[in-house]
């Protein structure tokens, strides 16, 4: 019974310091017999994924205010959604929650399946989504693990195994412990912890609601878990971005393809990304003048350093590359970062 004793403890002490959070339904509330809905805990699980509480809060409030139901959302225009997603990052999650919109509009009428098995066919949904659905808006027992929970279970059992090597013990550790009580909560619970407690740096032990089970606090080594597998060093990649405009303000653009990196957004037409010296790709004839400086970003596998060239065009040329888009059309907001940094050079 250390399980249920342990989630026990947990569960108390999310009662009293649950974050608030604009998907979530408060222990409180969810007591009361208010329940989630499916559509905003799928949708604030794929903006979670890779991006920080902090940076996902307005993203997810302005989805919701334009688009308040899932139908909404398979009917808005995809160029609406990318634009509504640029700047939040790994951007196959937009394009695959339009697809998974659309799959649950035309396959399930507008109604989300509950079941981990139903929810794991749907598009951009993986083992971890699945689980968080199932258990956070139909409260069903899952075993709920994203990088906060690895950190919690690694520091409870003081396992040392280096990540991502550890991902399945830790898992296995994760399911020994998930409650058929309140699932949901549980696993929002565990998040918090890790969250807010059991943070990567300094945790906060004397304030930890299972820091009588926890093995890295009998062992003192809970700051240096998880271990980790030392990663390999990002290579830099270089290339050109052209911003273009037109002696009537338009800006010239391309959407770029469905796959691939920032596939589906809008951005500056370019070189490619290499990491020796890329060639011009110009895409209008045009008199380029270089910018001082570099546009930088990182990517999950290189840094990226790109070149800003600008021209100024007559009303007559025609690009070789892109489109022009109107300057009352044009918003810097709509772009990916790294094309947003590169126009922030220009200006
Ligand atoms: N991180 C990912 N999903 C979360 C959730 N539902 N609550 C808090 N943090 C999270």
């Amino acid at each position: 019974m250390r399980e249920s004793a342990q989630s026990a403890d947990l569960l108390e002490w999310y009662d009293r310091h649950a974050r608030e959070l604009p998907w979530r339904i408060s222990p409180g509330a969810r007591r009361a017999g208010i329940v989630p809905d499916p559509y905003r805990v799928w949708l604030s699980e794929i903006m979670l994924q890779q991006t920080t509480v902090a940076a996902v809060k307005a993203y997810f409030e302005k989805f919701t205010a334009r688009w308040p139901t899932v139908v909404e959302l398979a009917n808005a225009q995809d160029a609406d959604v990318m634009a509504a997603w640029a700047g939040l990052g790994y951007y196959a999650r937009a394009r695959n929650l339009l697809k998974c919109a659309r799959v649950v509009r035309d396959a399930f009428g507008g109604v989300f399946p509950d079941t981990h098995d139903a929810l794991i066919e749907l598009p951009g949904v993986g083992r971890y989504t699945a689980a968080a659905v199932a258990s956070i808006a139909f409260d069903r027992s899952e075993v709920v693990v994203d990088g906060n929970v690895e950190r919690v279970m690694a520091r409870l059992f003081d396992e040392h195994q280096p990540l991502p090597g550890a991902k399945t013990v830790l898992t296995e550790y994760a399911a020994s412990l998930t409650p058929d009580l309140r699932p949901g909560d549980y696993a929002q619970a565990v998040m918090d912890l890790g969250a807010t407690i059991c943070t990567p740096k300094r945790p906060a032990c004397g304030l930890c609601p299972w820091r009588r089970n926890c093995a890295a606090w009998d062992a003192g080594t809970a700051e240096e878990l998880p271990k980790k597998t030392p990663k390999k060093k990002k290579p830099i990649r270089h290339g050109i971005a052209y911003v273009a405009r037109r002696v009537d303000g338009a800006i010239l653009l391309e959407r770029r393809p469905d796959s691939g990196l920032l596939g589906g957004m809008l951005g500056w037409p370019g070189s490619d990304w290499i990491e020796g010296t890329p060639e011009e790709a110009t895409p209008i004839r045009a008199e380029w003048k270089t910018l001082n400086g570099e546009a930088r970003h990182t990517f999950t596998h290189f840094h990226l350093r790109l070149t800003v060239k600008t021209a100024l065009v007559p009303m007559d040329r025609k690009p070789l590359r892109g489109e022009f888009v109107d300057q009352a059309d044009f918003s810097p907001a709509d772009l990916p970062t790294v094309m947003r940094k590169a126009f922030d050079l220009s200006r």
